[in-house]
């Protein structure tokens, strides 16, 4: 017994010496150790560590071990004999956070702040505007200017959320970011218009939702070939949907929810054939729906709610059960073929006569179409209607068979009492 406890002990040593080492060791991997002293902690740049430890993170943890030990907000290239810091992090920053600091830190390619209401400076350095690859600021920064961002020419990735942005726009922001791969402008308040030119060759990413841009959708967003999500929801874009949105042909995701766009709905939508997302929501489009949206292999969500078509809904229930949302209510004009589609897929929209029209008008929603609807539209009375009309004519029902029940229970309970005392009486 003795020497296997002792043996496992000096196992259990072993590992924590290693462990000890190893997190000592790989801030220096397998290179013989530089310049700096033994006593030093880090082999990062002392000017870049000093502004490091200005901007709040601690001076006994090394900035460039591996993994980050401050919740991965910093990241160093390996050059000698400094190393040089590539990403900041910054997040739940004190407001009076040193934020020229950032001056000494000209090597980033990656910058974000997170929850740090601090005072923007005015400009970032220059040396620094030009090494960035990726900013973002999110409920940070008070405001940020127009110019501020135009200036960042090498950007890959920019994001910024619920942050006021002042200037011109949207156009001034991108139209000197040639790398542009993904773009966030979203609850920044912006209130241009779209761009006509864009940089198309990257940009695979655009969210400009919840600002107040006006306008329509030029025709040119027609050239950005690699543009897979196109989120432009809650803003005041008005005119036709352009045909040329057809022609993009990697989009995945389209949001063009909550703006005033008018029209029909251009067929050339439906030869986007990776599209999983498409939300048309709450806008005055009008016309009828295209059938060959049934022939999208991977559409998942199909929001149309909220419009102005009119028609019958060309979709059979293979398709909409296929979705995995569905929305078309709030069409007044708009009405399903009951012998195609069944009642209990409670679309918000009334059933269509002969003639194609909807049945009933749906502000009168006191009368109960829908209930003489469940008994010959062959969807037989169901009880998993949400619908409070249905309800209404069951109600007075249950109640009888709830009465019928309670009378054959304590019918049955007489019967049984009376056979007990028999029984009880022959004995
Ligand atoms: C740390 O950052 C790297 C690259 O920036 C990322 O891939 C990784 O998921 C991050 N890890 C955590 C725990 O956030
Ligand atoms: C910042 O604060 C939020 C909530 O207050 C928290 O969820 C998040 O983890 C914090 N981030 C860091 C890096 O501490
Ligand atoms: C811009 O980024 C590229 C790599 O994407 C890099 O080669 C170039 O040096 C950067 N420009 C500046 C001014 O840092
Ligand atoms: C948003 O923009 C409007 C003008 O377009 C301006 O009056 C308002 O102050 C801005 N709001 C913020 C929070 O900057
Ligand atoms: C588009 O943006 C809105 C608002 O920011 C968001 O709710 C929605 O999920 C986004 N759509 C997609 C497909 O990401
Ligand atoms: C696309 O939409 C789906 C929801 O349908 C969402 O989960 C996904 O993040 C979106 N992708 C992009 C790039 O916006
Ligand atoms: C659709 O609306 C436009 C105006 O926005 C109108 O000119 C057009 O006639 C309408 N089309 C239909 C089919 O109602
Ligand atoms: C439903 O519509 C799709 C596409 O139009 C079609 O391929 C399929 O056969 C239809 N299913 C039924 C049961 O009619
Ligand atoms: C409903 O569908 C049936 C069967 O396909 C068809 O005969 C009828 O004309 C359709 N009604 C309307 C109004 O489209």
């Amino acid at each position: 017994m003795k020497p296997t406890t002792s043996l496992v002990l000096f196992l259990l040593l072993l590992l924590l010496i290693s462990i000890s080492t190893s997190s000592t060791t790989t801030t220096i991997p397998a290179t013989p150790s530089p310049i700096s002293s033994p006593t030093s902690p880090s082999t990062l740049d002392p000017k870049q560590l000093s502004a490091l430890h200005a901007l709040g993170l601690s001076n006994t943890l090394d900035p460039c071990s591996n993994p980050s030990p401050y919740n991965n907000a910093t990241s160093c290239d390996s050059s000698r004999p400094f190393r040089h810091l590539l990403s900041l992090h910054l997040s739940n920053c004190s407001s009076d956070l040193p934020i020229s600091a950032l001056r000494s830190l000209s090597t980033l390619t990656s910058l974000s702040f997170s929850n740090c209401p601090l005072p923007a400076p005015r400009l970032l350095p220059s040396s620094l505007s030009l090494s960035l690859h990726s900013f973002s600021c999110s409920s940070s920064l008070h405001h940020l200017s127009s110019l501020f961002l135009s200036r960042l020419h090498n950007l890959s990735y920019l994001s910024v959320l619920d942050v006021p942005i002042s200037g011109s726009g949207v156009a001034i922001i991108t139209s000197h970011m040639p790398h542009l791969i993904s773009l966030t402008l979203s609850r920044t308040n912006l209130s241009s218009i779209l761009p006509h030119h864009w940089h198309p060759l990257h940009l695979s990413h655009i969210d400009l939702s919840s600002n107040q841009l006006k306008g329509h959708i030029p025709y040119s967003i027609s050239l950005l070939s690699s543009l897979k999500a196109l989120n432009l929801t809650s803003n005041s874009l008005h005119g036709p949907l352009p045909d040329s949105l057809g022609d993009l042909i990697s989009l995945r995701n389209i949001s063009l929810s909550h703006n005033s766009f008018s029209g029909p709905i251009p067929d050339s939508l439906s030869s986007l054939s990776s599209l999983v997302h498409l939300d048309l929501s709450s806008n005055q489009l009008n016309g009828t729906l295209p059938s060959l949206f049934s022939s999208m292999k991977n559409l998942k969500y199909l929001n149309l709610e909220d419009n102005n078509f009119h028609g019958v809904v060309p979709y059979n229930a293979t398709f909409i059960k296929r979705l995995q949302v569905f929305k078309v209510g709030r069409n007044s004009n708009l009405c399903y073929n009951h012998s195609l589609l069944s009642s209990k897929l409670e679309l918000g929209i009334a059933r269509c006569d002969h003639y194609g029209l909807p049945v009933s008008p749906p502000p009168d929603k006191s009368s109960d179409y829908s209930g003489d609807d469940e008994d010959d539209g062959g969807g037989g009375g169901s009880g998993d209607r949400r619908r409070s009309d249905g309800g209404h004519h069951s109600g007075p029902s249950k109640l009888v068979v709830g009465v019928a029940i309670a009378l054959s229970c304590l019918v049955f309970l007489v019967v049984f009492l009376v056979c007990l005392s028999k029984v009880c009486g022959c004995r």
